[in-house]
């Protein structure tokens, strides 16, 4: 007999979406797993998008207010996807009320709420899942394993990208997103956070960054209503970008390896072109993003030049196989997010923590706190408080 687990999600735009229906998707895909999910609640601030979502995906009851969420004893864990200035107040909340939480990255603005969070889970003796779906990817779980065994030798010098151009298009909105207060940074929170969480797990702490920002669009139109995702706001009065559409970023890591991290939210002609490129003393491995279940290896004892092949990940490489029965039959991104769940919901049911946790989101923070640091002030800034 399977117990079920009353969840509650709060922020329905587009990551409150992807959790839900992770939520609604997770046994399909695991059956064994020891808990099922029911969809007691969803708390969004549109008026009426709430019960629209639960009509929609079958959440029994609807609010605007995330407290009765809270205070709600159906609900024994919270998806936090609202916007980054909320993960503080409601990640803590929700956890001193004794709820498991799975929450968005970046958690918070800066380290110091991804911190106050983290202590939140710790002090609940709660389960605290956090949102860096890309290490779910088993070409990703693959490159972990490879650079781990040594056949690409000792990893010397790395690059991490993260292009995109969802704001690029000069009528994109003044959301939540552009604004210190209620985004926090920009493309460091957005997409930087994905990439030294990525970067650490693969190549373990980075001690060390000397970055660079810019803004490369400085005004936007305020959007007339509500918004979700990447609206456009055509005409709307204009307002400043208070927070960086680019980074470049030196990394140094505690193995000695060096490093670049680029990432930038406004590259025209850049479509989620996330990904890394690894090189060691006899090889090397490459991931994108956009080709999700491939990954590039190079090894071998050529060392000038040595092919690079594709590999195609398969039901051996991470959770590929509760997915697809064989090689080269593709996951999604959405798959990442059921992944996610599926380890969130392992962790509840078990009290034991699988997949990233809150301290991975302190020490992702930490890294952008520190290329924050290094942007304001020049040189190398040390990574601290992770
Ligand atoms: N892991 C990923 O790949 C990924 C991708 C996109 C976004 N994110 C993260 O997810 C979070 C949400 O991003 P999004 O793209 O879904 O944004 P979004 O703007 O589409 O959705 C946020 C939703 O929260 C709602 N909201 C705002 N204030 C609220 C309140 N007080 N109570 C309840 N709901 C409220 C908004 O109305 C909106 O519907 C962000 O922290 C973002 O960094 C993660």
């Amino acid at each position: 007999m399977v117990d079920a687990l009353g969840v509650a999600v709060v922020g329905f735009g587009w990551m409150g979406r992807v959790h839900t229906q992770a939520y609604a998707r997770v046994r399909h895909h695991y059956p064994r797993l020891a808990v099922r999910p029911e969809l007691v609640t969803v708390a969004e601030e549109v008026p009426g998008r709430a019960e629209e979502a639960a009509r929609q995906f079958g959440f029994a009851s609807a609010t605007r207010d995330w407290r009765e969420v809270a205070a709600d004893p159906r609900v024994k864990a919270v998806s936090i996807t609202a916007p980054n200035f909320l993960h503080r107040e409601i990640g803590v909340a929700m956890a001193q009320a004794g709820k498991h939480i799975w929450i968005e990255k970046p958690v918070g603005l800066t380290a110091e709420d991804a911190r106050a969070v983290a202590d939140a889970v710790a002090e609940a003796g709660v389960q605290g899942a956090v949102g860096f779906n890309y290490r779910n990817a088993p070409a990703v779980e693959a490159a972990r394993e490879l650079i781990a065994s040594g056949d690409i030798g000792t990893v010397t010098h790395v690059r991490f990208r993260l292009f995109s151009d969802y704001a690029a298009h000069p009528e994109g909105a003044l959301t939540w997103r552009y604004e210190r207060e209620r985004g926090g940074s920009g493309v460091l929170g957005d997409l930087a956070s994905h990439g030294a969480d990525l970067a650490r797990f693969l190549l373990g702490d980075i001690t060390s960054v000397a970055a660079d920002t810019a803004v490369f669009v400085p005004e936007r139109a305020r959007p007339a209503g509500a918004t979700a995702g990447h609206t456009r706001a055509a005409g709307g009065e204009l307002g400043p970008v208070e927070n960086e559409d680019y980074v470049n970023c030196l990394l140094r890591f505690a193995s000695g390896a060096r490093g670049v991290l680029e990432a930038c939210r406004v590259s025209v002609g850049e479509q989620n072109n996330y990904g890394f490129e690894v090189h060691g003393t006899k090889g090397a491995v490459f991931w994108d993003f956009r080709r999700m279940n491939e990954l590039g290896v190079s090894r071998g004892t050529s060392y000038q030049d040595q092919p690079v092949s594709t590999v195609y990940v398969g039901p051996g490489d991470g959770e590929f196989g509760a997915f697809q029965p064989g090689a080269a039959n593709a996951m999604g991104y959405d798959d990442l997010k059921v992944v996610e769940a599926y380890r969130f919901l392992r962790s509840v049911a078990e009290g034991v923590p699988y997949g990233a946790t809150l301290a991975d989101a302190v020490h992702s923070a930490a890294v952008l706190d520190a290329m924050t640091r290094s942007a304001a002030e020049g040189g190398w800034a040390e990574v601290t408080g992770a």
